[in-house]
């Protein structure tokens, strides 16, 4: 992925950060598995459900970033970031229905949804997502959820919805919950980047925010790995 040069303040923190993604993120296998229409149906349900469960505590996740926030424009981004969660308020919209929404036209029933059980790795990815937001300081928080989480999400998002219509008949209207990301988290990643810049002013923040993406990405490919497994013992 071509990544266009930025201005910095010059700590190099992260031009280090970007290179890491570059270098230790890994390629989603149900992407493939989608693009390709080798997975079946009940695997990419599968996939949802579980997805699901990340999402009903995103807003949480936000929540305590916001609270740990020294920062006027960071709370301002968090608090436009939870209120788009919130789907602006507009009852349907907001993206735990979206994402059950799309959950459904995969084949849930409702009560899968309210039923489903993590796998261990996806309780692990939300435990992890509540520690490091609730306990990190801002840059470190900021750092693995708006780099380690939201960056990649546009693009791997924006195809998963492509996919899902042209292979498996899927309507725009049911991916909705993947095409509000594609702008929104574009913006949003943009924005973490210049606040995690601002806000890490010495080397020991600087150094945490390393440690923070690393551990976040590390934690993610289990999820992700663990999870494209789950989906296969349903073809
Ligand atoms: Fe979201």
């Amino acid at each position: 992925m071509a990544e266009t040069a930025k201005p910095t303040s010059g700590n190099g923190l992260l031009d280090e950060l970007l290179l890491i993604i570059r270098e230790e993120s890994f390629r989603d296998p149900m992407l493939d598995a989608v693009r390709s229409g080798s997975i079946s149906r009940a695997g990419i349900c599968r996939w949802m459900l579980q997805a699901s469960l990340v999402v009903r505590d995103f807003t949480r996740f936000i929540s305590a970033i916001h609270a740990n926030c020294p920062d006027q424009n960071g709370r301002q981004l968090l608090a436009e970031n939870l209120w788009e969660e919130h789907g602006r308020g507009v009852e349907g919209r907001d993206h735990y229905s979206l994402a059950r929404r799309l959950a459904r036209s995969l084949g849930a029933s409702d009560a899968d949804l309210d039923n489903v059980q993590p796998l261990p790795e996806t309780a692990n990815y939300i435990n992890h997502c509540f520690n490091v937001t609730r306990d990190g300081s801002f840059v470190e928080s900021m750092t693995a959820l708006g780099i380690g989480v939201e960056r990649p999400i546009p693009g791997f998002f924006g195809s998963m919805a492509k996919h899902l219509c042209s292979n498996y008949g899927l309507a725009p209207s049911d991916v909705q919950y993947l095409l509000v990301h594609v702008n929104e988290d574009e913006m949003h990643a943009r924005r973490a980047e210049e606040l995690i810049d601002a806000n890490a002013t010495t080397a020991e923040l600087r150094e945490k925010a390393i440690q923070a993406l690393r551990e976040m990405l590390v934690v993610k490919r289990q999820f992700a790995e663990a999870l494209y497994r789950h989906c296969l013992d349903a073809n």
